[in-house]
């Protein structure tokens, strides 16, 4: 080989997706990357459970093991691909990379989000880096602008549609006036969703990806435990009905704001205006936008998942070590940390509403709920009434509010609780005009 081309063995932890992916990368495209950045990927060893298995991509079997030592340990190996997923072994894994002196790149939320700090630190002290571009937003560009093109910036507020699987669910909502359950059945059939998709409907995997984006976003450490979580589970078909005739679209959104008292997390169903950019980002496509005080508003928007995709951003990862290690260097864009900024309770928050109330249908029952409302100080913006059991006298109501404070909205709901004449809050979502 050219004594200039420098050789780089990589350890791929995973052979899955995205492990399937990258493999065919480094297949497919490393003499192109050999002639435009002088290195030749090699793939080392692979770690996989069930060597096996028929997989999407073929490979010399010896490449092939249920050991990870073979992979963490080998000395041969300069950069471990983590592609597994999940809490552990992942995480212990990682670690013993970090240790051996291997640089990391990894597509892991989960460990992102629950032990970023602790990884980062241990890379430093043995003078590797950690790289995850892969671990948000999948092939969309996200690590890279916060860590480096943004920095100039203060940024006010991230909102963002950051799951796929949640995304395509609610597309289909909106547009085959559908419920939940038929499209999680479609999301599955056509492999969106996973046989297990509790993270995703949950709103779990899109609270790791906020804790890690607003971690970036507002250079302070922001937990998963932090962020308020709701999950897409109980919309129904008639809530996006309503919202449409209103003028929304529903999406799942991780929402980071930076306030004067603190910052602000949260994952939630939303309505959102349809004008804004983000009402229009459909199926399993994902979208970024933030706010800084220098660029103004960005949109970053693309494919937050996939194999090819998300081997993109970790090629993109791959790519950079390399040029780093060719010139002796590490920590070349490091996660800037200033004061831990205090974490906002939801209860602080304060937003617009909707509420899809089933009610008595007799007189008083709107002075009742008016006065409820009306004593916390929530004002009421829109109101939609329709008769829906005439011979039982029961009626739906649609109520939107002005901005009012979440704690004022639950004390709302303990009122109606202990009224005859609400039978039943069947919906409260927020609204997020973007104000
Ligand atoms: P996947 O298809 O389930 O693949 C996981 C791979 O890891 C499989 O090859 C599996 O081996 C191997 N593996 C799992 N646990 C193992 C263990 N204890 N020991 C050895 N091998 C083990 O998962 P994926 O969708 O590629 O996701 C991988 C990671 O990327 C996750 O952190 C995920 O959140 C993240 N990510 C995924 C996407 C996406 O579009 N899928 C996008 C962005 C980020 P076997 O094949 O032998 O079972
Ligand atoms: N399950 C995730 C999604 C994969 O649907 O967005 C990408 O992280």
């Amino acid at each position: 080989m050219n004594a200039d081309i420098l050789a780089l063995r990589i350890g791929l932890l995973g052979l899955g997706t995205v492990g399937g992916g990258v493999a065919e990368f480094i297949q497919l495209r490393s003499s192109r990357l050999t002639h435009l950045f002088g290195c030749q990927l090699q793939l080392a060893r692979v770690l996989v459970r069930e060597p096996r298995k028929q997989r999407s991509i073929d490979l010399p079997p010896e490449l092939l093991t249920t050991d990870p030592g073979a992979v963490l340990d080998d000395p041969s190996v300069a950069i471990i691909v983590e592609a597994m997923g999940g809490e552990q072994p992942a995480l212990d894994y990682m670690r013993r990379a970090l240790r051996n002196g291997k640089h990391l790149v990894t597509a892991n939320k989960e460990v992102l989000a629950k032990h970023g700090p602790e990884l980062l630190a241990l890379a430093a002290q043995h003078n590797v880096d950690v790289y995850y571009e892969a671990s948000v937003g999948g092939g969309l560009p996200l690590i890279g602008p916060f860590k480096r093109d943004l920095l100039a910036n203060q940024i006010s507020s991230v909102r963002a549609i950051i799951n796929g699987t949640t995304n395509y669910i609610l597309t289909r909502m909106a547009e085959a006036q559908v419920d939940f359950a038929a499209a999680l059945r479609e999301a599955q059939a056509l492999g969106y969703a996973e046989p297990d998709p509790h993270n995703d409907v949950s709103g779990l995997d899109a609270v790791y990806k906020l804790a890690i984006l607003a971690t970036l976003a507002f250079h302070s450490e922001v937990r998963p435990d932090q962020i308020y979580c709701e999950g897409i589970t109980k919309l129904t078909a008639r809530d996006f009905r309503f919202a449409a005739e209103m003028g929304y679209q529903i999406k799942l959104l991780a929402i980071g704001h930076d306030r004067a008292e603190g910052i602000e997390v949260r994952v939630h169903p939303s309505l959102v205006p349809k004008a804004q950019l983000l009402a229009g980002v459909n199926g399993v496509y994902n979208a970024v936008e933030l706010d800084g005080d220098l660029v103004g508003r960005v949109l970053l928007y693309g494919r937050g998942a996939g194999s090819l995709p998300t081997a993109s951003a970790i090629a993109g990862d791959v790519i950079d070590l390399a040029r780093n290690i060719r010139k002796g260097i590490s920590n070349r864009t490091e996660v800037t940390l200033g004061p831990t900024r205090r974490v906002l309770p939801m209860e602080d928050v304060s937003t617009r509403y909707y509420l899809r109330l089933h009610v008595a249908d007799r007189p008083g029952v709107l002075a009742d709920i008016a006065a409820v409302l009306g004593r916390l100080q929530i004002s009421i913006a829109a109101f939609i009434q329709q008769e829906v059991d005439a011979a039982r006298r029961s009626a739906e109501i649609v109520i939107v509010t002005h901005r009012a404070h979440e704690a004022a909205i639950r004390s709302a709901l303990d009122e109606f609780a202990g009224l005859t004449s609400v039978l039943e809050v069947a919906a409260l979502l927020r609204i997020e005009d973007g104000s």
